[in-house]
């Protein structure tokens, strides 16, 4: 079965599989502190039908899969998902996202399952701000994170969305934290994405600027095992290459984390389609994928939250 490639020659062969729109923390330009909408369990794809979903991708070329949320650990029995995939011949790589509150409990189970690498959102090192930023605990986050590398994933990245006034002054101890800990460390401009996002938004800097002033305190950081990444998707934005497409809890395929452009699969896989015909609804999607997204000339345009695909 031939690859998927969109129609700006784009080949998709990266999936994120978004398990809950759910999350047990409140980061300030993610979920607004009160917010209550969240989507019906009942309508979520069972563990099954998403192993179907990601069965037709992978057979299409899509060997790279994310886990994310929400908080995905707040999925109920997440590791029997991640046993389903990793049971599927054509997906090599399975990754999670996480908040890393309920990895002391799962670190382990997801290692041997088959996550081989994880994500965690870490935007300070300050328990205060923490709170604050998350209404969740930093020592549970910590706690979480430390499990993770105990488990044996390597190497742990960890996220930090980088805002002005709030906890950019945190950059070069997060940096040193990582040396510490061996951990990879990725630097994220906000994007303006429901309320929340969009405010947050407003006053971010470029980490362009970032970029400039820790080139010149950590010209040594060549010389360690620390690799620092910047995702800029809004100052230098890398949508010529994007290679990926999101599937929602529900079972929505999103095209583009900043684009409306959506096709739904649930109402289809529970109408019983046949396995090609799943296969020939996903091409049909690939081909609604945007060329780019419009965060800089049209901010107001996203109103679902990051937490409904995650990142
Ligand atoms: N802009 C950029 N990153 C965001 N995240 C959540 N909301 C936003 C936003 N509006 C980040 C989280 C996490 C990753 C999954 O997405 O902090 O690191
Ligand atoms: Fe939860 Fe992640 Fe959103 Fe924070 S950014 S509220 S951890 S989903």
């Amino acid at each position: 079965m031939a690859t998927l490639i969109d129609q700006f020659s784009r080949k998709i062969d990266y999936l994120r599989l978004s398990v809950t729109d759910r999350c047990d923390l409140r980061c300030s330009y993610c979920l607004p502190e009160k917010f209550h909408d969240f989507s019906e369990p009942d309508n979520w794809l069972t563990f099954d039908e998403i192993t179907r979903v990601v069965g037709a991708f992978s057979r299409m070329g899509v060997n790279k899969v994310r886990v994310t949320g929400g908080e995905p650990l707040l999925r109920y029995k997440l590791p029997d998902l991640i046993d389903q995939l990793n049971a599927l011949p054509d997906v090599e790589d399975l990754s999670l996202s996480t908040n890393a509150t309920r990895l002391v409990a799962n670190a382990d189970r997801l290692k041997q399952a088959g996550i081989s690498r994880i994500n965690v959102s870490l935007d300070s090192l300050q328990p205060e701000r923490f709170e604050q930023l998350t209404k969740g605990k930093l020592d549970k986050g910590l706690a979480g994170l430390m499990a993770a590398k105990a488990a044996g994933f390597h190497p742990v990245k960890i996220n930090m969305v980088v805002m002005p006034g709030v906890n950019d002054h945190e950059v070069e101890d997060m940096i040193d934290f990582c040396i510490e800990h061996d951990f990879t460390l990725r630097f994220i401009e906000v994007m303006p994405m429901g309320d929340t996002g969009r405010e947050a938004a407003q006053q971010c800097v470029s980490l362009q600027d970032i970029k400039a002033r820790i080139a010149k305190r950590y010209v040594q950081v060549a010389g360690t095992d620390l690799r620092i990444g910047f995702i800029t998707p809004i100052s230098q934005h890398f949508c010529k290459t994007c290679n990926r497409v999101r599937l929602s809890a529900e079972g929505t395929l999103y095209m583009c984390l900043g684009q409306e452009h959506k096709f739904e699969l649930r109402p289809l896989l529970r109408a019983g389609i046949s396995d090609s015909e799943l296969e020939q609804a996903i091409r049909k999607a690939i081909d609604l994928k945007p060329e780019k997204h419009e965060f800089n000339e049209r901010p107001e345009k996203v109103l679902r939250f990051m937490a409904k695909l995650g990142g």
